[in-house]
């Protein structure tokens, strides 16, 4: 799988889980493990502070940060019940815990491979891979963007795949605002998403949507955008 660079990973030490998003996912944390005594893996959890805000709500919770980003991970405020693994999703397999609740929170669409295919053959590999890592009350949580297209769904996806993986055009994509240009970004549409979740032995308990965003009118035409969300999986395994 490709990695960005530190220039680019540093725009990632943020927070996507505003106030709205996370009373969504407050309210399947509350309704699942009302008593808030759970641990947790997010992956791809960068900064930590998702996991901080996990950890400061839920005084009974323990929780692990894993990315394969050293400068990310090197943000993390320090906290007895919080652990940190530098590693990639490609070795989720040898981590040897269990967790009651794995996130992915906007990490998906970078497991970028040498094609869009094999992008979207690691997308499902790694949340096949948590699986055997949830215990028999685990949840995985998903946060991620769904790029829907105009008339054809799958077209933006596949579209900025193309324009952003791209080596030879970058600093052209750079321009245009890509922060993944040059190694590329797999955003999928809702559509995509749920395909790809029923393809994997999980259940989709609950989706939730965000607030649909603006986008400017060039941008809709040229990538062939309808509309673009955030939006929220919650799932457990089928044998739960
Ligand atoms: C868009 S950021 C999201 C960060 C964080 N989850 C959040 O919501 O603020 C994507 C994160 O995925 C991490 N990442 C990308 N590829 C990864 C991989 N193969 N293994 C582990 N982490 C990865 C990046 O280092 C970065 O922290």
């Amino acid at each position: 799988m490709k990695q960005l660079e530190d220039s680019q990973l540093e725009t990632f030490d943020t927070e996507y889980v505003n106030d709205k998003r996370w009373q969504i996912i407050k309210e399947q944390i509350e309704r699942d493990f009302p008593e808030g005594d759970f641990t947790f893996l997010d992956v791809g959890g960068g900064n930590g502070l998702f996991a901080d805000r996990l950890l400061s709500n839920y005084p009974k919770s323990r929780g692990t940060v894993l990315d394969n980003s050293e400068l990310l991970l090197s943000k993390n405020k320090s906290n007895s019940r919080k652990n940190l693994i530098c590693d990639s999703v490609e070795h989720l397999a040898q981590l040897d815990g269990k967790y009651d609740l794995i996130c992915f929170n906007w990490l998906l669409h970078h497991l970028v491979g040498n094609s869009y295919s094999e992008t979207r053959r690691n997308i499902a590999a790694a949340i096949e891979a948590v699986i055997p890592l949830l215990t028999s009350r685990g949840r995985v949580s998903i946060f991620e963007n769904m790029y829907n297209g105009l008339l054809f769904d799958g077209l933006p996806s596949h579209l900025i795949f193309t324009l952003t993986s791209n080596q030879a055009i970058a600093g052209f994509t750079k321009k245009m605002g890509a922060n993944t240009a040059g190694v590329g970004v797999c955003f999928l549409s809702q559509k995509q998403w749920v395909e790809t979740l029923n393809h994997t032995s999980l259940n989709l308990l609950k989706y939730s949507d965000d607030d649909k965003w603006g986008i400017p009118l060039k941008w809709q035409i040229f990538l062939h955008l309808g509309n673009i969300r955030c939006g929220h999986f919650w799932l457990v395994t089928q044998t739960c």
